[in-house]
Formats: C-alpha cells, structure tokens, sequence
C-alpha cells in the first residue's frame, strides 16, 4: 500500500475546523496525495502531540488558538516573516530532521485584500483594532504594503503602543487606546479584537469609518459579523470577512509543504456557498 503525507491542524478548539476540508480541496485540485486531520489537543499537551504526530510520520502541521507561540517556541528554526510576528501556524519537517516554524497568516490577509478584494493598501491610511496575537502576526506583511501610516488601536493602550515600538523600524506606525483616535477616517479599517467572539464590538469614537473606507474582519461566520453590521450602519464602502484570509493563508502553508500553489478562487466560493 502507497503510504500518503501525513498533515494536521492542532488547536483547542478545533471541531469546526475548516483546514481539513480546504486542503483536501487544494489536494484534489493538485493531484497531490495527502491525508490532513484536524487534532484537539489538550491545553498543555501540544510539545507532547507535535512530537507523537512527527513520530507517527507526519510530514508537518497547521497551528491554531492557543498555540501559536508555543509552536513559535518549539520550533527549531523560523521564517524571518514568523520570527516577527511571534507566533507560528506552520510547521513542516526538514528532511534533515529539523521543525521549519513559518507564519502564513499575515500574507494571507494581504492576498485576501489586495488579490482577491481588490483593496488597495499602498499609499492607504489604515487602521487595525486589536493588539493580541492576531495583530501581530499581520503587521509586517501590512506593512511591506507601503501604506502611509498605519494606526494600532485597542482597548488597553499600553499593549498597542508596545506592539508599535516592535515594529516601528518597519514603517510609520502608532499605537493607542480607541479613545485617543481623532476623528479622521481610514481607508482600510481591520477587526484583529477577540470581541466578535462575544459577538461584541470595539467600542470606538464616530466619525473612523466613512463613506470611503473599505472594512476587514479576520475572523468569519456564516452571516456577517458583528463588526461588519458595525462597519455598515457607518456607511462602510464595503465588509469583508476572514474566510478569504483562512483559504490563503492555507494556500501558502500547502506551497511551503508540496511545493505547488493551489488556486484560492474556486475554495473561497466553495466554501462560501456551503
Ligand atoms: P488574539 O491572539 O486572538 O489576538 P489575545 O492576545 O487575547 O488574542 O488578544 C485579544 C485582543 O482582542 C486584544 O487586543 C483585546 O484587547 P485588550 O488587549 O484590551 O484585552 C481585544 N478584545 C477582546 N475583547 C474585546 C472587546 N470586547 N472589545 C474590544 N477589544 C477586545
């Protein structure tokens, strides 16, 4: 019998996990044979997993909540763009025996907007919520983008002005509380918050979203998220949410794997329309 490439996502939790599904649609489209299961793992058993799921074969992982700085961590050696972010959701076994850590989420997001949405964000003002993980993992792709200024909000400060001074070598960047945004309006406004899992919103000062300014959630439901209603009771040009962003940030995890890049396209609309 012809023994297949193991993969897996890791993450807790991980039942509605869409990655299996997406990279058995990259596969067939491919001709490529993988096999790819989602894994719950217990909060303090990810070393433990990762080493049980090398062991058995497995060929390399996705990472998801919580553990993405622990997969940082494991790794023994990082991609430049996931030694930035802090975080990794990739991991691949050399075959020298080593553990690559790569961070796909920021070039996915940037793919989604700029490839797919036709958003522009060279020359943009842009402003992103939120100064978790989430954020971090997108700001220097962002950035590469070449916008004119981009602004870290978020509802404790001190935590947005911190990220900006990690990545103030990289363009012109601030930090602050909601409170402290102007009155001006962005061209791009991002979700990166957790509060839309609390099926919340960022509470934030009028006038930041105008009849110009195109809004990103990075996380995805069947309807549109509470940010996006947000974003559309302001007059938003247009909402997206983070379904794009997840297919291509897979994309670029299965190129780093096989070598091929699948076509993102009909995923999303597959997807979409389940
Ligand atoms: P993640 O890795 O998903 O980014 P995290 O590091 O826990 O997770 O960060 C969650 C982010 O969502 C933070 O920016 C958090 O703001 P605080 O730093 O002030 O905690 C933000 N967040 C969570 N719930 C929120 C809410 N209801 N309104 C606004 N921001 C919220």
């Amino acid at each position: 019998m012809t023994q297949v490439d193991r993969y897996a996502v890791m993450g807790n939790p991980i039942a509605h996990s869409k990655s299996p599904q997406i990279h058995q649609l990259f596969a067939q489209q491919t001709g490529q044979s993988i096999s790819y299961q989602a894994i719950l793992v217990e909060k303090h058993g990810f070393a433990e997993a990762v080493a049980e799921f090398l062991t058995a074969g497995g060929k390399g992982l996705n990472v998801t909540v919580p553990f993405k700085q622990e997969a940082w961590q494991l790794a023994d050696q990082l991609s430049a763009r996931a030694q930035r972010a802090g975080a990794v959701n990739t991991l691949m076994l050399r075959e020298s025996g080593s553990l690559l850590g790569d961070n796909t989420d920021g070039v996915g997001l940037v793919r989604d907007l700029t490839a797919n949405l036709a958003v522009e964000l060279a020359g943009k003002r842009l402003l992103i919520l939120g100064a978790g993980g989430a954020a971090r993992g997108v700001l220097a792709p962002l950035l590469e983008q070449d916008p004119t200024h981009l602004v870290i909000a978020n509802r404790t400060a001190e935590r947005a002005e911190e990220l900006s001074g990690l990545f103030s070598d990289l363009g012109d960047l601030k930090g602050c509380g909601f409170d402290a945004l102007g009155g001006e309006a962005f061209d791009v406004v991002i979700n990166a918050t957790a509060a839309g899992l609390q099926g919340e919103v960022p509470d934030l000062p009028e006038g930041l979203i105008g009849p110009e300014t195109c809004c990103y959630d990075m996380v995805y439901g069947s309807a549109p998220t509470a940010f996006m209603r947000y974003a559309q009771q302001c007059g938003a040009r247009c909402t997206f949410d983070g379904l794009g962003m997840l297919v291509e940030q897979a994309a670029e995890s299965f190129r780093l794997w096989r070598g091929v890049s699948p076509e993102t396209g009909p995923v999303i609309d597959f997807l979409r329309h389940q």
